[in-house]
């Protein structure tokens, strides 16, 4: 197969500006050379720009019809891009999920397979635009991408992730109205306690076994507060205790190992908020892990 960049500088899910730059960081920390070292044919389809939307501000949702836009032109661009490949997406804040997993969903209800999604993030992003507290609407892709009400002027979503078909992987600030609707859905969740009691494979392991006997796809989302702030200072909402880069590193080899994953979001760089470039280059080395780098070839992939 062959791996498609595309740029998704969506700045527009909160307030704090700086995730535009986001796609060029990854490309300067050589994304691309990265994958093309593991023989892979990559090819970088620059930026997608949002669609221009006829839809008023509403008071207390931060640049809602500009998240819209990006939603709708995001969307097309992923459902398009699985016919051709294994898409990454190079944010930008996680509000660009709302499009590209809607597409993929698309996608897949074109092909007849199930889609799983991996949410990796100090948070769950299961607000909707009528619960929000803060009106950043990169907290709510998850609520809608499982068909929650209160998605006003988004596209519809015709193919809703089932909930037991979603993973959120390593939470650490979950807000209340969000553990209320969380606890009435079957969403698979692990926060930071699970993971240190019982280690980061074993939930992993559980879910991508889950996956190869659905016959389903899996999307995953990578935020930068996945990992401690301590490794990637580049993102507008760490929270401390996150992920260890050798953590995410195992994720990513089994993930690979799996051979499940066919899209992939790299979201919430805030290159403004990085030094000399660590985080971006951190988030680098993580795909490239999900993609096939890896110290010693491993003859039976034990993870089925
Ligand atoms: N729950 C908080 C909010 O809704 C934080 C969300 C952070 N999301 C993210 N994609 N970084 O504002
Ligand atoms: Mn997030
Ligand atoms: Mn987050
Ligand atoms: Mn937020």
């Amino acid at each position: 197969f062959r791996i498609l960049m595309i740029g998704a500088p969506v700045d527009s899910g909160k307030t704090r500006p700086g995730c535009l730059m986001g796609p060029d960081a990854f490309r300067s920390a050589r994304l691309q050379g990265a994958l093309e070292d593991l023989g892979h044919e990559v090819r970088d389809l620059g930026n997608v720009v949002p669609d221009a939307v006829d839809i008023a501000p509403r008071d207390g949702l931060h640049a809602l019809p500009e998240t819209i836009g990006w939603t709708q032109s995001l969307s097309r661009t992923a459902k398009a891009a699985m016919a051709d490949g294994l898409p990454i997406f190079l944010g930008g804040d996680h509000s660009l999920s709302l499009g590209t997993v809607h597409g993929v969903a698309a996608h897949a209800a074109e092909i007849g397979k199930p889609l799983f999604v991996l949410w990796l993030d100090a948070h769950s992003d299961f607000h909707t635009p009528r619960t929000t507290q803060s009106g950043n609407l990169h907290g709510t892709p998850m609520a809608y991408l499982t068909g929650r009400d209160g998605f006003d002027g988004f596209p519809p979503v015709p193919h809703p992730v089932p909930e037991a078909n979603v993973c959120l992987l390593g939470l650490r600030s979950v807000d209340g109205p969000e553990q209320e609707m969380l606890s009435q859905t079957a969403i698979r969740r692990h926060d930071m306690r699970e993971i240190d009691e019982y280690g980061i494979a074993t939930p992993i392991r559980a879910f991508l076994a889950d996956v190869a006997a659905a016959g389903g796809m899996l999307h995953v989302s990578l935020d930068v507060d996945f990992l401690d702030p301590a490794v990637a200072p580049a993102v507008g909402t760490t929270v401390p205790g996150g992920a260890t880069v050798r953590e995410a590193h195992l994720v990513m080899e089994m993930l690979h190992d799996s051979g499940l994953m066919c899209s992939m979001d790299l979201v919430e760089l805030n290159p403004m908020l990085d030094e000399r470039g660590r985080s971006a280059q951190v988030m680098v080395d993580l795909a490239a892990s999900a993609l096939g780098r890896r110290v010693f070839d491993r003859p039976t992939p034990r993870l089925l």
